[in-house]
């Protein structure tokens, strides 16, 4: 596995490939690998001619720096799974590579719009900004490939599939399953800075999107009582604060009312300053 450094590195080592035919695999990460990222890796690797993994904590798309400080960092744990798995490719830029210095004023970034601003981005002022332009960074870097996401964080797929489709990029979006711990809790780095009660707690989020898909696959399709029935779940658990508990519909990422087409449920909250995210596809009834 080659690790490359710089943006003209990767772009060279990208474009000397698909000049001979070959398809590039791109699996963006802010490292701190777990089971979920290791199931988009193998994904990136079993169909792409050249697998890419970039590992890059992005410090615009965090609004807290204490969040931002206190992200998990472990390169070379990172690389060493990257390569066992058979990754071609890991891109680990510096900020300064990916963030250079230019002219004076704030510089030229992705306006994520409206998709942007509800739900995790109403609570996350600014994050999807973040997650938007170093996303169209790392496209515009590779070129033209297939780039894979976890459909655990649903509304930046959807931002992410809407910035492609708005900007002409040259990229296949390839939505990823959530992979769970038992207990159904999603994957997550954050995981690791719950104390063992919050951890236990947890456990509520998939309990409450489990139990809004039963209802729905009842005949429900009334969301604010799948959203009350979230609610009540998590607010009934004395480690965690609830965020928001909504239903979408799967196209457009809007709220609905009424479940008329395939819709989604989506759950965040806090354990004690750990901020977690989940979200289930609905079955029809
Ligand atoms: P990060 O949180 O490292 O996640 C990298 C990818 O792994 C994302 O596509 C995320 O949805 C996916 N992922 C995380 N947990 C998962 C799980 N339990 N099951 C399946 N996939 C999972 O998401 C980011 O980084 C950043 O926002 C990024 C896109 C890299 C931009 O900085």
């Amino acid at each position: 596995m080659e690790v490359i450094r710089t943006v003209a590195g990767l772009r060279a080592a990208c474009d000397t490939v698909r000049a001979g035919g070959t398809t590039v695999g791109l699996v963006p990460t802010m490292g701190a690998f777990h089971d979920g990222h290791v199931s988009l890796l193998k994904r990136a690797r079993a169909e792409a001619g050249l697998a890419i993994v970039s590992i890059f904590v992005n410090p615009t798309q965090f609004g807290d720096p204490t969040d931002l400080s206190a992200y998990p960092r472990d390169e070379q744990h990172d690389l060493d799974i990257a390569e066992r798995m058979g990754v071609d490719v890991a891109f680990a830029p510096r900020v300064e590579e990916m963030y250079p210095p230019g002219p004076v004023g704030p510089g030229i970034t992705v306006d994520p719009g409206e998709l942007g601003e509800r739900l995790e981005g109403a609570s996350r002022p600014g994050h999807f900004r973040g997650v938007a332009t170093v996303v169209a960074k790392l496209f515009h870097a590779v070129g033209p490939c297939r780039a894979y996401f976890g459909e655990k964080d649903a509304q930046q797929i959807a931002v992410i599939r809407r910035m492609v489709h708005d900007l002409f990029l040259p990229v296949e979006v390839a939505p990823c399953p959530t992979v769970r711990e038992p207990d159904g809790l999603a994957m997550s780095s954050r995981n690791r800075r719950l104390t063992p009660e919050q951890r236990s707690a947890a456990g509520c989020l998939f309990l409450a999107l489990a139990e809004a898909a039963e209802l729905a696959k009842g005949g429900e399709r009334e969301a604010a009582r799948l959203v009350a029935v979230m609610a009540r779940e998590i607010g009934a658990t004395p480690q965690a604060r609830l965020d928001y508990a909504a239903v979408v519909d799967e196209e457009t990422f809007t709220e609905v009312r009424t479940i008329e087409g395939p819709a989604r449920a989506l759950v965040a909250a806090r354990f004690g300053e750990v901020r977690l995210i989940d979200n289930l596809l609905l079955p029809p009834p």
